[in-house]
């Protein structure tokens, strides 16, 4: 494809960040809301989120103001099957998000769709434990299914799992007690990591059978990982957190086999993951055919002197920050060239699958002010990623679409509404729902005048 042809830019989102109506039209409740009720007050506020579910026609109509050709965004698997079963669907669910794709349609911006973005059903999670059980390869294959069969003629681009990497990490996205030791913690989840794998080469499959035109394939959470020195200690850590944390996934999707590099940082301390020859095949039959890549920052690592102890990869590393780079209040850095170069080395894997970047995006704590907001660091971060990520498609690389992490203000999952990464501000606050109304933020018009400008020359 050459460069400005048929380029998607967009912006993204996930239902429980966006959505609210958590409570309404039958909508059964996912582990994402247990944890936002878990936290303090209102922080993590999934009942009313920013109400995109109340908000739909007015949010597609800023979209399409500002221009975008895609908009990534998630089903909420327990808003269209409130027990996880695809025997009891929910109606209204389901139509909520014809809704969305049609409306989006009409203003011609291509929906791309997560089928799982870190909200598990709680009603499977009190059945079998969910992720941890090898069930839910079976309730996410004829979820997974259902949608594909449901929404395939209108949807060109699927995303699987959104950052497994991240779930399996994050415990309590699996459901599993953070408190517990971390052994039966890890084991837990890597072979949970596992039961995804299986679950996503199904549907894989079975996408490539239905709609043979379509690109489907997970979102992989990547990390560019730097190391922070010249020795090649530094330089071994970087490239074996980064093989363990994001290619491993990549691997498994794009090429249905699981690297040894992968399996033998387990086996160091001591976790063994049970995949049994079926399984195996599974994954050799049905792999992905692109990839989406939530993007960034770079990760920046220096060795710690017991490098070579079978440790695991995480407890053999620091990370380190470079006084060169900015960074967001959370500590993630603004390091553009990262993304280039994460580019490049993707290509060199997989030269042949086409890249979409799924995420990218830069948070702040901000205020309305006058009705206004003067994200200048914003514009400055996309700016810079959108060059390099034009500077790697002149190199070949066939990254064919690029979505803002987020189009608009949403519920972080770190820290709520505090944490803001939106073109569009919300009104609200993370204690105080205030009116919801939106203000397209400085980096909207940005972004705008962005794309036209990118139209005009291709
Ligand atoms: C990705 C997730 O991990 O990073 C998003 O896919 C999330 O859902 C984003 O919002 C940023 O993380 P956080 O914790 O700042 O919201």
């Amino acid at each position: 494809m050459a460069i400005g042809q048929n380029f998607m830019w967009g912006g993204a989102s996930s239902a429980f960040q966006v959505e609210g109506a958590r409570d309404e039209d039958g909508r059964g409740l996912s582990l994402m809301d247990l944890r936002a009720s878990s936290r303090n007050h209102k922080q993590m506020d999934t009942e009313v989120s920013v109400d995109q579910y109340h908000h739909l026609q007015e949010d597609i109509g800023l979209m399409k103001e500002l221009g975008v050709q895609s908009y990534r965004f998630s089903i909420s698997w327990s808003r269209v099957f409130p027990t996880g079963h695809t025997d009891k669907p929910n109606k209204k669910g389901i139509q909520y998000y014809h809704d969305l794709i049609d409306g989006l349609k009409k203003v011609g911006i291509k929906p791309v769709v997560t089928m799982f973005h870190f909200d598990f059903p709680k009603a499977l999670y009190d059945e079998y434990a969910g992720w941890n059980s090898r069930r839910a390869i079976d309730d996410f294959v004829a979820y997974g299914k259902f949608l594909i069969d449901e929404y395939g003629k209108d949807v060109a681009h699927w995303l699987t799992v959104n950052e497994q990497g991240v779930i399996v990490l994050d415990s309590e996205l699996l459901g599993i007690d953070p408190k517990q030791d971390k052994q039966v913690k890890f084991q837990k989840a890597y072979q949970a990591n596992l039961y995804l794998w299986i679950a996503q080469a199904k549907l894989y499959k079975y996408c490539h059978e239905k709609y043979p035109e379509s690109l489907i394939g997970p979102a992989i959470s990547y990390i560019t990982t730097i190391p922070y020195d010249g020795t090649s200690e530094d330089v071994a850590a970087a490239k074996e957190l980064e093989d363990f944390y994001s290619f491993a996934q990549m691997e498994v999707a794009i090429k249905g086999t699981i690297p040894q590099y992968f399996t033998r940082q387990l086996l160091n301390i001591g976790i063994n993951i049970e995949v049994t020859k079926e399984d195996s095949e599974v994954l050799k039959q049905g792999t992905a055919n692109f990839l989406g890549l939530n993007w960034y920052c770079t990760t920046i690592v220096k060795h710690k002197p017991n490098y070579f102890e079978d440790e695991f990869i995480f407890n053999r590393i620091e990370r380190k920050q470079k006084p060169t780079l900015r960074y967001t209040d959370w500590g993630w850095n603004d390091d553009p060239t990262g993304l280039y170069y994460g580019l490049r080395q993707v290509m060199d894997r997989y030269p042949d699958i086409p890249l979409m970047i799924t995420e990218c995006g830069w948070s702040e704590k901000e205020k309305l002010v006058d009705g206004k907001v003067h994200d200048d660091d914003r514009i400055r971060y996309l700016k810079g990623h959108v060059e390099a990520l034009q500077n790697a498609r002149k190199d070949g690389v066939n990254v064919f679409s690029f979505n803002v992490w987020s189009m608009f203000d949403l519920l972080s999952v770190g820290d709520g509404m505090e944490k803001r990464y939106g073109l569009i501000y919300v009104d609200r606050t993370d204690f105080d729902e205030k009116t919801l109304k939106r203000y397209p933020k400085d980096s909207y018009y940005w972004y705008q005048n962005f794309i036209r400008e990118y139209q005009n020359k291709s």
